[in-house]
């Protein structure tokens, strides 16, 4: 592939060893797929940031490549810890754990990251422009940041966005170009769309039709918000791999459906109708009896908007005594919600946040065995289907008010 002079000079290393490294992380990734150049990236989100994905061997790893000189070119945020760095205590985490996920943070930092711990950095200032190359990780926000910003990535893992965020650069490969990011196939939405845990149903239902290919949706309405369409990303990743959707009229590559499919005229058309949404609530549903220990709302990680109705919706109820309910943001959300006066509507209701971190980048079986948790509600079809097998609780999956009926109640109806 070609290299300029001074991608070669990274190579040769000249500018230090990590860069060195780095960038032979990058050109053996970029051989691979047969990349022709590299492309200058200016924004990397972390993947890698908790102990659960990096274990003890990419911690030193990171540190390695900080003491050595390592130092970030690129503005990079990350990806959800395996703590909430105030409230580790409380989450059961274990000292050593806590240990050595401050380490990989710290790492982090030093090298001039942003350690925001969230997988929504887009609600905190992290919002590239469209066609902007980036090197992000963490499946929901590549999603995100593809179809709903019109920015461009590949599904980076921890060592290629590192090895992105200290060279700046990234192979021009995969969904980089043009010519990637056709549509597939088109599902024409005649279900209700009611709210975003329906938005997670559809992502679901498609995600497992599609696999890894490039949605496109007909049918879903131009008010769509980024929290609905939030929700239908980060589930569309989790049944599949989806790393691109298009909805037309919506998303900035599909102003018509000529131009989501590049003027492409074979593709297959699947209907997708209330029953199909049911479906997908059905095989999301995997908890049998009734009793619910653990409501967690925030995957992918709360808006203000979200936290604004939640609230408004337990405000003056009382989360029962046999239930514990977690909010999971980002710090920054966290600081609007005080200054809104929601923390206090929340902590009266017995509810508490929970920042930098979710359930399935933590730790969570230790947490689960401590805290006697068997079950866990949700609204979110990404963290419903990852919980069994992540760690081992069985998840109710349904819409906001069921989860806070779930919370004042104990019980699943
Ligand atoms: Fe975010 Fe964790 Fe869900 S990273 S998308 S809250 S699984």
């Amino acid at each position: 592939m070609h290299l300029t002079d001074q991608e070669k000079k990274m190579l040769d290393g000249s500018y230090g060893e990590p860069v060195k490294k780095a960038m032979q992380i990058m050109v053996a990734l970029g051989e691979g797929y047969g990349a022709e150049k590299m492309l200058k990236v200016k924004n990397v989100h972390m993947p890698g940031a908790s102990i659960v994905v990096a274990g003890e061997a990419g911690t030193a790893f990171v540190e390695e490549m900080e003491a050595k000189g390592g130092s970030f070119v690129a503005m990079t945020t990350t990806n959800p810890s395996c703590i909430d760095p105030e409230r580790w205590r409380e989450m059961d985490i274990k000292e050593k754990d806590y240990e050595i996920q401050s380490r990989l943070t710290e790492a982090y930092a030093k090298m001039g990251a942003l350690t925001c711990g969230t997988c929504t950095p887009y609600f905190i200032g992290n919002i590239p422009r469209r066609g902007e190359h980036l090197s992000w990780g963490e499946s929901s926000a590549v999603a995100f940041s593809n179809s709903v910003l019109g920015a461009r990535t590949n599904r980076e893992g921890g060592p290629t966005a590192l090895a992105a965020a200290l060279t700046g650069r990234v192979p021009a490969y995969g969904l980089h170009l043009d010519e990637n990011r056709a549509g597939e196939a088109l599902f024409k939405v005649t279900a209700k769309l009611k709210d975003i845990t329906d938005y997670g149903s559809l992502g679901y239902y498609v995600g497992k039709k599609i696999d890894n290919g490039i949605p496109v949706f007909e049918g879903i309405p131009q008010s769509a918000t980024w929290d609905e369409l939030k929700m239908l990303g980060a589930s569309l990743a989790s049944s599949g791999a989806v790393a691109l959707f298009h909805v037309v009229g919506v998303t900035p590559e599909a102003p018509s459906l000529d131009e989501a499919f590049q003027g492409k005229k074979d593709y297959p058309v699947i209907e997708v109708d209330d029953d199909a949404l049911e479906e997908a609530v059905e095989l999301l549903n995997k908890e049998k009896s009734k009793d619910v220990h653990w409501v967690v709302l925030g995957c992918p990680h709360l808006s203000i908007n979200e936290i604004q109705e939640i609230v408004s919706r337990i405000e003056g109820k009382k989360v029962h005594p046999d239930v514990t309910l977690w909010l999971l943001t980002s710090r920054p959300v966290k600081a609007y919600a005080e200054r809104m006066g929601y923390d206090k509507v929340l902590y009266e209701a017995g509810g508490s946040f929970i920042c930098e971190t979710c359930p399935v980048l933590s730790t969570t079986d230790s947490t689960a065995e401590a805290k006697g948790f068997t079950s866990l509600a949700t609204n979110s079809a990404k963290l419903a289907h990852y919980a069994p097998g992540q760690f081992g609780i069985m998840s109710f999956y349904g819409d906001l008010g069921r989860c806070i009926e779930a919370a004042v109640t104990s019980k699943w109806r």
